[in-house]
This record gives C-alpha cells, structure tokens and sequence, in this order.
C-alpha cells in the first residue's frame, strides 16, 4: 500500500492547504493549469480539487487579483454542482471543502470535451461559414472535442469516440457509454439554461467532462463547471455579455477594461447563489373521502416530498360534508399560496368533481382502484359536466409528478427534478438493455 504523506508540496503553500483543511493530504494525484488533484487519507474513492490560483501568484497585487478569482470560480462550480445535485444529475461533486477547494469523488477522466450549444457563436461559426451569429438551435447542437493540446483540441465524430475503445477505471467506453454522455450533456444544459433564465440571462453555449467514478465505475459529470465553462448572456443581448468572452474581446488589456471584465464575472458569482432559490413555492393538498385511504395519499405525499413540494392531507366528504369541503377549498384559496388539489375517494368520486367546478386551481383525481368495481367507479372522474377541468390518474406517484408539471412551469427547481427524473430513467433503461446483451452473447 502507498504511504500516505502529508506533505506533498515542499513549498510555504502546502501548510497553507492544509490549515485551511484539516484534511489528510495524500498523494498528488494529478496536476493542471488550474488544478491540483490529492488523494483523501480518510476518505478512499474521494480527492481534494484544488485551484491552483492562490499558491501560484507572486506579487501582491497579482494575489489579490488571482485570489479573487479563484474564489469566484469556487462559487460558481460549488452552486452550478448543488443545482445540479439537487435534481438528481449524477456527479464527482460531494462538498465544499474551503474558499477554493472541494471534495469530489475520485474520477478517471475521460478526455473529450462535450460542448452543447443553444445559440450559435464563437468557434462554431468559423467552422460553419454561412451561419450567422444567433442562429439559435432546437434541438440543442451537441459536439465533442477530443482534449489533445498538441493538436489544439482537434473536433471528432462519435465514430471516432467509439473506435479509440478507451477504457477507464475498467469500464469500456461504448455505444452505450457515449449515448449516456450524450444525452447527459443535453440534460445538463437544459437544467442550467432554466436555472439562468431565472436572471434573465441566455446560456448560449456550454462545454464540460465526464469521469468514471473509480469505485462505482459510474460515468458522473466531473472537473468543474466555471467561468471559463460557458459564455451567458444578459437578456439575450450579445452587447453585455458576463463571460469569458469580453476578456478575449478586448483590444488591449488597460485597467479600466480590466475591472469590467473583473466586475462581470462578480456578476455571475453572484447571480449564482440566486439559481438556488426557489422561485414559487407550491403546494399540494390532498382531500381524502376517508381515511380508509390513508396509506394511498401517503404515497402522494411522499412523492410530493421527492420534489421538494409541500404536501398537506385533510379528510372530507363531499357527498357527507359539502359544506366542510368547500370549506377547507377556501382556506387554501384564501392564502395566497399556489395549490394543487389532489381527490382521493373510492366508489363514486363526487370530491374531485364538485372541487373542480368550485376552484379555478387544478384538480387531479387519484382515485384509489378496486379490483372488484374499479371498471366502473373510475367512470366518475373520467365523465365530467361541462365546464369542469379536471385531470385523472390512477398512481399515487403520478399524481404527485402531474402536481409538479404544474409547478415546473413556473419553480425552475421543481422542473429541473423532472428534468434529471428523465434522464435517469433514460440512462436505467440502457444500462439495463446492455446488461441484458452481455448475458444472452
Ligand atoms: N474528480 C476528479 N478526479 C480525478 N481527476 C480529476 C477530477 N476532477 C478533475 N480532474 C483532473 O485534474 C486535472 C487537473 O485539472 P486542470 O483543470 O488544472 O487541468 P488542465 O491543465 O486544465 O488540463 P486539462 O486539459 O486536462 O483540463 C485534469 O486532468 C482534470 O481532468
Ligand atoms: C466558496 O464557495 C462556498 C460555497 O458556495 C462559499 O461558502 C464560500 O464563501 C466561497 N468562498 C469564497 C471566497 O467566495
Ligand atoms: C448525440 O446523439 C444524437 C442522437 O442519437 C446524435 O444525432 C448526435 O450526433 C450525437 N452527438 C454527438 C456529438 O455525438
Ligand atoms: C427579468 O425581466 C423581467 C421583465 O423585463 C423583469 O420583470 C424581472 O424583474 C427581471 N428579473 C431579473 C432577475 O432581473
Ligand atoms: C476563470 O477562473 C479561473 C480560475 O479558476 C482563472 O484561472 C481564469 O483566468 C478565469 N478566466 C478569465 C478569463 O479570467
Ligand atoms: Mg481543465
């Protein structure tokens, strides 16, 4: 077994790391222009990344200006991870660690950059003479660069990804493997591009890397999503761009345009945080005709809860207690918060329907089903009076999903977990698909 030690630099630095961390240095397992990547002691499978900015800069000026970067750089790949976590997309990420460092799981790298493109601009137009600047794509334009800088990055086809037959951390990239790349990069673009137009803010183009996670041999969205990951812009407007670009724009580099190009990315850093809040927050409230059926709107609630939204239950008859049911429709109404209703009675469902043509909310009836009549109960929800809106469905988890549609539209939290649900599903059914292939060859 290695040695683990604890002082993998010789230089002033190091003890600065480690006094930050209060972590078990080991090994130095890689190093690049920005980062540098230790084994964890205590926690095998993980690493530290490091940026590199604050132990590399010389003069003071230079530090101050080289920390304050960094630190944005931190902010932004530690949110756009959370995000993305948080919905469900599979990443190295585990934690901050400090102002410039945090704890990932352990990847090897699988050396492509997949770019994904929603408006056309940059590189690709010089590749594509004709194209105009703002040619926006649907669906999103997807490419991939192989990372070789003696070569500068060259472009290359899937064809090209497939017959390489890397093989990393023991897993052999694929058909199957460059399909979940593939779709993941969509996923994660889509989930960002919603996050960003919370600020009003067009995400034109992103690129980005996958590992293999060394212990799961998962591939999970690895290295960091930062500055340099993506270029924004404000309202769609190319003139107030808040990326990287105005940097390479620049004519010359004189301290005014400097402090623009600091000030934009403070913007972003701070805007940042911002994609973490929620933007509305629903709830569902689910009406029972008795508690017979309990166990049935827990499962409701439960799912609820795998979205984030706030699920309450209450029991009320609207064939026994009207009075009560347009009663409780009004307290919710009353308040201010967006509802969803979700009817649950068996037999002959009079709650949904009288709730529906009594609120100007969205109804979904969930009956719960029998075997013995169920073929005929469930014809009232289905066979409605005019003017009556009401959806129906027959799974508590679908319920609970349908719920979250509708809160989607306007939470870009919410949609981003129906988003990452997708995906995953996507991803489950291949694997599963190719599990199945290796068995019967
Ligand atoms: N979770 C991780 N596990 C293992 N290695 C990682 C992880 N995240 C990033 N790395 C790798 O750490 C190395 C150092 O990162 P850095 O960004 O500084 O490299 P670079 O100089 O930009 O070179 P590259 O062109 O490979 O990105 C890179 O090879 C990167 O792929
Ligand atoms: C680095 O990111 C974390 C998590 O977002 C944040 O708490 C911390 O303040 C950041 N550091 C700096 C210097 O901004
Ligand atoms: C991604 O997948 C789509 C659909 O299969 C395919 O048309 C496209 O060429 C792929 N893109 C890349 C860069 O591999
Ligand atoms: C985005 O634009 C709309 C309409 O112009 C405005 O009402 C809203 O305040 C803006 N939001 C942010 C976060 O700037
Ligand atoms: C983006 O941040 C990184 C720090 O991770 C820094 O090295 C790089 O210079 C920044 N980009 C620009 C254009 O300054
Ligand atoms: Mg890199």
């Amino acid at each position: 077994p290695k040695t683990p030690h604890s002082s993998p630099m010789p230089d002033s630095s190091n003890s600065l790391i480690l006094k930050s961390l209060l972590l078990k240095l080991g090994q130095k397992l890689n190093e690049g222009k920005t980062k540098q990547i230790f084994e964890l002691v205590d926690e095998p499978g993980h690493v530290l990344v490091q940026s590199k900015d604050q132990i590399t800069a010389g003069n003071a000026v230079r530090k101050d200006q080289m920390e304050g970067k960094a630190a944005i750089a931190n902010r932004t790949t530690s949110c756009v991870f959370k995000l993305l976590q948080e919905a469900g997309i599979k990443t190295a990420f585990v934690r901050q660690q400090s102002e410039t460092a945090f704890v990932a799981a352990h990847c090897e790298m699988i050396p492509i950059e997949w770019v994904c493109r929603r408006v056309a601009t940059g590189s690709f137009l010089k590749r594509n003479p004709g194209v105009k600047e703002g040619y926006r794509f649907s669906p999103l334009k997807l490419e991939m660069f192989f990372k070789d800088d003696a070569n500068n990055d060259p472009q290359w086809s899937e064809e090209q990804l497939l017959e390489t037959k890397f093989s990393l951390a023991g897993l052999n990239v694929g058909r199957c493997e460059v399909d979940i790349m593939n779709r993941s990069t969509v996923a994660i673009f889509e989930v960002l591009e919603r996050a960003w137009a919370t600020q009003n803010c067009t995400l034109v183009d992103m690129k980005i890397e996958f590992g293999v996670n060394v212990r799961t041999k998962e591939i999970v969205l690895a290295d960091v999503i930062d500055n340099d990951s993506w270029r924004l812009w404000p309202a769609g407007d190319r003139s107030q761009q808040k990326d990287k670009q105005v940097y390479r724009d620049l004519k010359e580099v004189t301290p005014e345009a400097m402090q623009m190009v600091k000030k934009n990315f403070e913007w972003v850093s701070e805007r940042v945080k911002l994609l973490l809040e929620p933007k509305a927050c629903g709830r569902v409230v689910v009406l029972m005709g008795s508690t017979s059926d309990l166990a049935h709107c827990e499962k409701i609630r439960k799912a609820c809860g795998s979205y984030g939204i706030h699920c309450v239950l209450r029991v009320t008859s609207a064939h026994k207690g009207p009075d009560e049911t347009l009663h409780i429709k009004a307290e919710y109404e009353g308040d201010g918060v967006p509802t969803v209703f979700v009817a649950v009675a068996g037999r002959s469902n009079g709650l949904g329907p009288v709730m529906s043509g009594n609120t100007a909310y969205p109804v979904i009836n969930c009956p719960p089903i029998t075997p013995d009549w169920g073929a005929q109960d469930i014809w009232s929800s289905l066979r409605m009076p005019s003017g009556l809106g009401c959806s129906t469905v027959l799974s508590p988890d679908a319920a609970a999903q349908f719920a979250a549609q509708i809160f989607g539209l306007s939470d870009h939290l919410v949609w981003s977990k129906l988003r990452a649900s997708m995906l995953n599903t996507w991803v489950s059914l291949k694997q599963a698909d190719k599990k199945l292939q290796a068995c019967s060859l």
